[in-house]
């Protein structure tokens, strides 16, 4: 009986030592949090198990067993007509309110889902649930993007998917088609969607036979480069939630094709060393000492390493890639960019990739909205449905689409 209660609290304390993550004390819902945390942290580390055994791919079981928990929520959509179309190859979800009588054309969001560019889809709850309430919010038709994903595809075919859909959207007949206002169209995304989505903007913007362009873009907690993963909220966010700096790394070695041994020279910047001449042109697109006000600073210091490896950027040119890496742009580009909404959170490794993405764009006179959320986390704004809800969740979600009202 005594060995039982040992046992038991032997159990309890490792459990709590697993779940227990000192957080900032200015995150909303910590506990509830935590929680969250290792149940992802628990179920990464049996999906890398179960890919070190070479059953399947860590990615492939890790977005099987998050569809599969999602069909555990429902979420009735009564009002918006939900239909799944293919716009030159590409799967799409459209979400369109019902049309009223003698009403004019509608606004329109191009939505793409985050994820890491691995997991998750238009059709998951978090997603569709997403898309259909800025569908009834906005009375916006609502065109989220399924593009393919890691590892079945890697870059640059994420973005090609993206860009293409998003092209045939914007053609006059199939606005026509779907009574969308060709003036008032927003490209919009999370995480690595909203990579996607900066990118897509960026490539739209300099094409030249098309007649129409969007009006806007609305980026969630964007990826927005992979040159430096030492800015002051890669340090001190290294071990956050949901989002640790070497998932993140992870994440693009994957996106990338690319070797998981380069993690360790990539998380000290091996790779963008001044001896690595093919960095050198970009660095002051991402200077974070001059971009980034000293509240964000604080007292980082920049980690740029004298001697690395060249090596890495001949492996992997794609790292410096502005096509995924839109951070990386020139000023000419960033100033045919539209008016800009990027949303920020303190307790996220990405927070000065969008900060400095919008100084630059500012920078270059375009109009931006930086909204940045002091006791949020990243990837929270689709955490909205019981039981992973947060008030964090319903924060962001409204803050962003009260922006797209007002701007769209
Ligand atoms: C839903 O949208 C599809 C495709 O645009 C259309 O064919 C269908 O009639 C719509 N259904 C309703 C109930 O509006
Ligand atoms: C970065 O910005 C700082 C401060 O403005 C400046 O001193 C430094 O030379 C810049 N570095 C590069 C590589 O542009
Ligand atoms: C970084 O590069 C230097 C110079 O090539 C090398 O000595 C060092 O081992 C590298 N560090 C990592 C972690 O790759
Ligand atoms: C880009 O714009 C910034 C800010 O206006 C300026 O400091 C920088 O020198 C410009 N870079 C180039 C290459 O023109």
């Amino acid at each position: 009986m005594r060995a039982a209660w040992v046992l038991l609290a032997a159990v309890a304390a490792l459990s709590a030592y697993y779940v227990y993550l000192p957080l900032p004390g200015t995150v909303s819902d910590p506990w509830k949090l935590m929680l969250l945390d290792a149940t992802f942290r628990v179920v990464q580390q049996t999906c890398h198990l179960i890919h070190y055994l070479r059953l399947s791919h860590h990615l492939i079981v890790l977005n099987y067993l998050i569809c599969t928990f999602d069909k555990l929520k429902s979420v009735s959509s009564e009002d918006i007509n939900i239909t799944d179309a293919v716009f030159d190859g590409v799967e799409v979800r459209v979400f369109e309110p019902p049309a009223k009588r003698d009403e004019r054309l509608k606004r329109s969001v191009v939505y793409i889902h985050g994820g890491g560019w691995a997991l998750a889809s238009a059709r998951t709850s978090l997603y569709n649930n997403l898309c259909r309430i800025m569908a009834e919010s906005l009375n916006a038709v609502v065109v989220s993007v399924e593009y393919r994903l890691v590892p079945e595809v890697c870059f640059p075919e994420q973005f090609y998917d993206a860009l293409r859909a998003t092209k045939h959207f914007l053609q006059p007949d199939v606005l026509a088609e779907y009574s969308v206002d060709p003036r008032r169209i927003a490209i919009s995304g999370d995480s690595a969607g909203g990579n996607l989505a900066a990118a897509v903007c960026q490539q739209v913007s300099k094409d030249e036979h098309l007649a129409i362009r969007p009006k806007l873009q609305a980026l969630i907690y964007p990826v927005l480069q992979a040159f430096d993963f030492n800015t002051p909220s890669y340090q001190q966010n290294m071990n956050m939630p949901v989002l640790p700096r070497y998932v993140m790394i992870n994440y693009w070695i994957d996106y990338f094709n690319g070797n998981y041994d380069l993690a360790h020279s990539l998380l000290i910047n091996n790779h963008t060393a001044l001896d690595v001449s093919q960095a050198f042109s970009f660095r002051g697109h991402l200077n974070w000492t001059s971009l980034l006000p000293s509240s964000f600073k604080k007292n980082y210091k920049p980690v740029i390493q004298t001697t690395g490896k060249a090596e890495i950027i001949q492996e992997i040119p794609a790292l410096l890639d502005v096509r995924a890496a839109p951070l990386l742009a020139d000023n000419e580009t960033l100033q045919l960019q539209p008016k800009t909404y990027i949303l920020t959170c303190e307790n996220d490794v990405l927070r000065d990739d969008g900060v400095m993405y919008a100084k630059r764009l500012e920078n270059a006179g375009v109009e931006v909205t930086l909204d940045h959320f002091d006791d949020c986390f990243h990837g929270c704004m689709i955490f909205t449905i019981w039981p992973t809800d947060f008030s964090a969740g319903i924060q962001t979600r409204n803050s962003y689409i009260k922006w797209l009202d007002e701007n769209l």
